[in-house]
């Protein structure tokens, strides 16, 4: 069905409008009953502010997915549409600047958007091609950082307490990243530390300056002294790249990484707190599991902006040229005319939905994330024979973020399997396996210093 949209004269003043603002504790603890109340008050799309900013939220299903299938005809991705940044009424130190303002193909509309997005597809195609020999290095490497993980979490006890947002779910990708990467794991660890410094603190200024600096060398080095990774790939689809572009687009791995972090906790969450679905659960079926929770609580929650290229109407507005347009995927999922074909309580979920985008800006790593994400909750569930929560679900963290459905915190109480046996420790190659690539990589190419992941790893651990 094409919604209620086509060119129109007159347009509402979105600046003079009463805006609701989505940084709020209310809209951090419980997104959908903000998103019950706005379409109660403006049907699916509603003015909003963010940080002082006024936005245009729409989080009706088919106004969403109408916008995202038909970018160039009414919308830019390009902030040199946005009518009030052009006009400078946007403060230099607004927070989402630098995001909104980033020169990669997430940002960039027609040709230089296809070319950059083609390198990316390319360069991922050989980590997602189902039983390609990249792949299958892949996900026994995601199962080593697994194991590596729960290793370090812990320690020989048989029973304890973690924090599985902190100890598992976020520097699980992160560590997939060096892999993708061609950066081996041990040198790579200071990039991890920074990947997660530049979401988290502290120091976040200086993890974006060295991480920067840390992927435009490497865009360098693999330009020069190609391997069997993603940078080298992306050369190798779009020769006519330079390592700055390459490097730029690199930097978009942490925000995407991040993403699936959450989505691992998010599909955890459901699995422990759960216990009729966590018994049910056979490993076929996790990836059903990841498809339900990317449909009922998607980590990546809102995207970036739209902007109109022409006065449009829009759900019951009509929005003027060069207005920002906020999608709402976890919104769009919520609409009552998609949700309510949904059944909740079946362990099968449509695929019809938004949580990896549509059209072409559509996400070309969904199998590389799924498929990190089910063996991530796969391994846990063998390798812990209880889990349950620690803390009752509604008093759980949640991240205060405009886009991104992520737990701060996911505390856990477990009782390992003690048939299950991992398939190797920290640093050690498995007993009888080839070592996972990043071991054996001879690029030349150092990161700067070492830090202390597993140190760190380690501190977090807890006494039960
Ligand atoms: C759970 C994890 C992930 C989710 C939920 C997700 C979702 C999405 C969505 C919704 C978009 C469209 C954004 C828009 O239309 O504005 C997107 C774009 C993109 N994603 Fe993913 N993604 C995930 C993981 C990844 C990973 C791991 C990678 C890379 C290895 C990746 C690479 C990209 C790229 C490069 C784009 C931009 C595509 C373009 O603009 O043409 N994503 N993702």
């Amino acid at each position: 069905m094409t919604p209620d949209i086509w060119p129109v004269p007159a347009a509402e003043d979105l600046a003079s409008m009463p805006l609701e603002s989505l940084l709020t504790r209310e809209y951090q603890a419980d997104p959908a009953r903000v998103h019950e109340r706005l379409r109660a008050a403006y049907g699916p799309v509603a003015p909003i502010e963010l940080h002082g900013v006024p936005v245009w939220f729409a989080f009706g299903y088919d106004e969403v997915r109408y916008i995202m299938q038909n970018p160039d005809e009414f919308w830019s991705k390009h902030v040199g549409h946005w009518r009030a940044f052009t006009e400078g009424r946007i403060p230099a130190d607004w927070p989402l600047i630098p995001l909104l303002s980033a020169d990669n193909s997430g940002f960039h509309d027609g040709d230089r958007h296809r070319g950059l997005r083609g390198a990316w597809i390319a360069g991922l195609r050989e980590f997602q091609e189902p039983g390609g020999e990249h792949t299958q290095k892949l996900e026994r490497a995601i199962l080593k950082y697994c194991d590596d993980l729960i290793g370090v979490m812990t320690e020989g006890a048989p029973t304890g307490w973690a924090d599985l947002a902190a100890q598992y779910g976020r520097p699980l990708p992160l560590m997939v990243a060096n892999h993708l990467l061609g950066v081996t794991l041990d040198r790579g660890e200071e990039m991890i530390m920074d990947q997660w410094r530049l979401l988290d603190g502290p120091d976040a200024a200086g993890a974006y300056q060295r991480l920067n600096t840390a992927l435009l060398e490497l865009a360098t080095a693999k330009r020069h002294r190609p391997g069997h990774d993603l940078p080298s790939a992306m050369f190798a689809a779009a020769p006519a790249l330079t390592p700055e572009e390459v490097a730029r687009e690199l930097f978009m791995l942490s925000g995407f990484l991040d993403f699936t972090g959450s989505l691992i906790c998010n599909v955890i969450l459901e699995a422990v707190g759960n216990p009729n679905l966590r018994t049910s659960v056979t490993s076929g079926q996790i990836e059903e599991l990841v498809n339900r929770v990317a449909l009922l609580n998607p980590a990546l929650a809102n995207l970036t902006f739209r902007y109109a290229r022409t006065t449009v109407k829009l759900g019951r507005f009509t929005i003027a040229a060069g207005d920002p347009v906020m999608l709402s995927i976890s919104g769009a999922h919520a609409d009552p005319l998609f949700a309510s074909a949904l059944n909740r309580d079946t362990v099968r979920s449509t695929r019809a939905h938004l949580a990896w985008g549509a059209g072409p800006h559509r996400c070309p790593s969904q199998r590389l994330a799924t498929q990190m994400c089910t063996i991530a909750v796969r391994r846990l569930l063998d390798r812990f024979s209880a889990l349950t929560l620690a803390t009752p679900p509604e008093q759980l963290p949640w991240r205060p973020s405009p886009f991104v459905r992520a737990l701060r915190s996911l505390p856990v109480r477990f009782e390992v399997n003690p048939n299950a046996v991992p398939v190797s420790r920290p640093g050690q190659a498995t007993a009888g396996q080839e070592p996972p690539p990043e071991e054996t990589d001879a690029d030349g190419w150092r990161p700067p210093a070492r830090s202390g992941f597993w140190t760190f790893l380690r501190k977090l651990r807890r006494a039960p």
